[in-house]
């Protein structure tokens, strides 16, 4: 079953811990640690995203009911002969719920938008709720980038059929902002102004009422320093934080929400 958490939109933040850390006991540890964190979150649910090894493990802990599990990647055939593959079926079988598409630093290694959009159907066909990430390598005066984050958004939607897109989760990631300090992150005015576009574009390729359905979360250097204000001011329903999701400021960012 796809998540919905109803009628009112909660907000959702993602920890993507990449390729982290490097054993069950460490990723114990975070995990416990984001337990903690969680306990006063009301308004918000948690999706843990650790690498596949971990999943089963750390999904069989306990936990309270706004912290789920997703994977990093998926592969959009169900089974066969792809080695090193982890299918959306093996994902979910290992307590996965939802999991990241089209991140940056799998496009970077070469996925390209063909691949997001099979992926995409892929997650949709098996039941885990995907999280489709956009964003532009560089900003221009001339606001190229819209361009092409409008491109990308057509390229991995078209595909698809309207009902699947009625909820769908975004995570815009400005490639040039992830993996650096909350300093260097998007100011919360240009986060509001671009998330605007993306729903702008949301409601061209599939209509007003299915572009008031979806969630737009940023990612990028999303540390404690910056979480409030573009919480605040940046018009997003929630965030994907990747270096600051294995750190002791997770704590931190997750009060700010
Ligand atoms: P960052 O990563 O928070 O370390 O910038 C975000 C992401 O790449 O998902």
């Amino acid at each position: 079953m796809r998540y919905n958490a109803g009628m009112k939109k909660k907000n959702l933040v993602i920890a993507n811990w990449k390729m982290n850390p490097e054993t069950i006991l460490e990723a114990k540890t975070i995990f416990n640690n984001s337990r903690k964190n969680t306990q006063n979150l009301r308004n918000a649910d948690l999706v843990i995203c650790p690498p596949d090894v971990f999943l089963l493990t750390l999904s069989k802990l306990q936990r309270p009911k706004n912290i789920f599990f997703g994977a990093q990647d998926i592969f959009y055939a169900n089974k066969g002969a792809f080695t090193g593959e982890t299918s959306a079926s093996q994902v979910l079988d290992s307590g996965a719920k939802f999991v990241i598409i089209g991140h940056s630093e799998r496009r970077a290694l070469g996925e390209s938008d063909e691949v997001v959009a099979r992926k995409l159907q892929a997650a949709f066909d098996s039941g885990l709720t995907p999280i489709l990430c956009i964003g532009e390598r560089e900003r221009d005066k001339e606001g190229r980038h819209l361009e092409f984050v409008r491109n990308q958004i057509k390229l991995a939607l078209s595909p698809l059929r309207k009902k699947n897109l009625i909820g769908l989760i975004f995570a815009y990631e400005p490639v040039w902002a992830i993996g650096k300090s909350s300093r260097e992150a998007m100011s919360p005015t240009d986060i509001h102004e671009t998330v605007l576009f993306i729903k702008k574009t949301v409601g061209e390729l599939a209509g007003r009422d299915v572009a008031q359905t979806i969630r737009v979360l940023y990612g990028g250097s999303v540390e404690s320093e910056n979480a409030k204000s573009i919480m605040e001011h940046g018009n997003v329903d929630g965030f994907l934080v990747g270096h600051a999701s294995i750190s002791d400021d997770f704590g931190r960012i997750l009060r700010s929400i």
